[in-house]
């Protein structure tokens, strides 16, 4: 993983915002943010982490699948940039999905490897503060800035995407949007409502077509919006919180980084073990909504 050095409080926000620390944690669980960098910085670095802790070259690499929806330009795609920084083979491009993007970018890259194209590396990162008005307290206290990378290796083991859906309403379009040279718009209250419906159905999905039920899950690592969205979707799915990974706190919402870095922070305070049912559920603008089940290799 990889986050800007800077770190913004609450407190700093209430500073120049009508805002406080209090309502920011109570409505959203975030205490603070990373903010900084550029997508292909971010990105670059988590890559360079991934690739060194699969202990995978550069050169073995078969594609490099970058999610994001903060690319640093229409053109090229990012991935561009990261590839010829880190000097990977193979091909390399953009995924935009919105905050999906990671589980998207999950399926795309475990179809890839499939077809045998060799070691995958999967980044997610986004600097939705490029993106932000800084004066509009309804969006300025929620995003964050990180990158998040994994290697996916064709193995013979327990490790297994052992279901997916990946899901889009495009009559939804407009509850999350950021137009050219513009700023991000949110419907909140809207993408609230059906985050919790959305993430619950497809999550469940998941689960009966990988043949498991709540208790057979042993960590699920949903996308970091909101700590009341996860909190009704555990309740909802009947997974206790104990075994959710919450890092909100600290990240706010990174979008296409957000369950790469809860995973990070699972797997750095030893709550993955090879062999474990991880879910993993993402939503956000499109609407685009996923879920995947896997079993962890190592
Ligand atoms: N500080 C203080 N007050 C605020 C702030 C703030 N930062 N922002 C809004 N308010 C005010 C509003 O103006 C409103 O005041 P009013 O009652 O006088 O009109 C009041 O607080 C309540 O506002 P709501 O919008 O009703 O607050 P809500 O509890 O819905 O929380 C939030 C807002 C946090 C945005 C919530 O709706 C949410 O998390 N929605 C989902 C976000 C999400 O999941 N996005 C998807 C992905 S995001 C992405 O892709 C970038």
């Amino acid at each position: 993983m990889s986050v800007p050095d800077k770190v913004v409080t609450n407190d700093d926000l209430s500073a120049s915002l009508d805002t406080s620390d209090q309502w920011i944690t109570e409505r959203t669980g975030i205490r603070q943010r990373h903010i900084g960098g550029s997508t292909s910085e971010l990105a670059t670095e988590a890559g360079r982490r991934a690739l060194e802790r699969a202990g995978v070259d550069p050169g073995d690499i078969g594609a490099l699948v970058l999610a994001t929806t903060t690319g640093d330009a229409l053109v090229p795609g990012t991935a561009s940039t990261v590839q010829d920084a880190l000097g990977t083979a193979g091909g390399a491009f953009d995924l935009n999905a919105a905050c999906s993007g990671f589980v998207y970018g999950l399926v795309v890259a475990a179809g890839l490897v499939g077809v045998g194209s060799g070691p995958v590396l999967l980044i997610g990162a986004d600097t939705l503060s490029r993106i932000t008005d800084w004066d509009d307290r309804s969006m300025a206290v929620l995003v964050g800035d990180g990158a998040g990378a994994v290697v996916l290796s064709p193995v013979d083991g327990p490790g297994d995407l052992m279901s997916w859906n990946l899901n889009s309403d495009g009559s939804l379009r407009h509850l999350l949007k950021c137009d050219h040279g513009g700023y991000l718009y949110m419907d909140g209250k809207e993408i609230f409502r059906k985050a919790v419906r959305v993430v619950v159905e497809s999550a469940e999905r998941a689960m009966a077509e990988a043949g498991l039920g709540p208790a057979d899950v042993d960590l699920l690592v949903p996308h970091q919006a909101n700590l009341r969205i996860i909190q009704a979707a555990c309740q909802r799915l009947g997974i206790p919180e104990e075994r959710t990974v919450v890092v909100i706190d600290r990240y706010g919402n990174t979008s296409s980084a957000s369950i790469p870095l809860a995973l990070h922070d699972a797997l750095s305070t030893g709550r993955v073990a090879p062999g474990d049912h991880l879910l993993l559920t993402g939503f956000g603008g499109g609407m685009t909504w996923a879920s995947a089940v896997l079993r962890w290799g190592g």
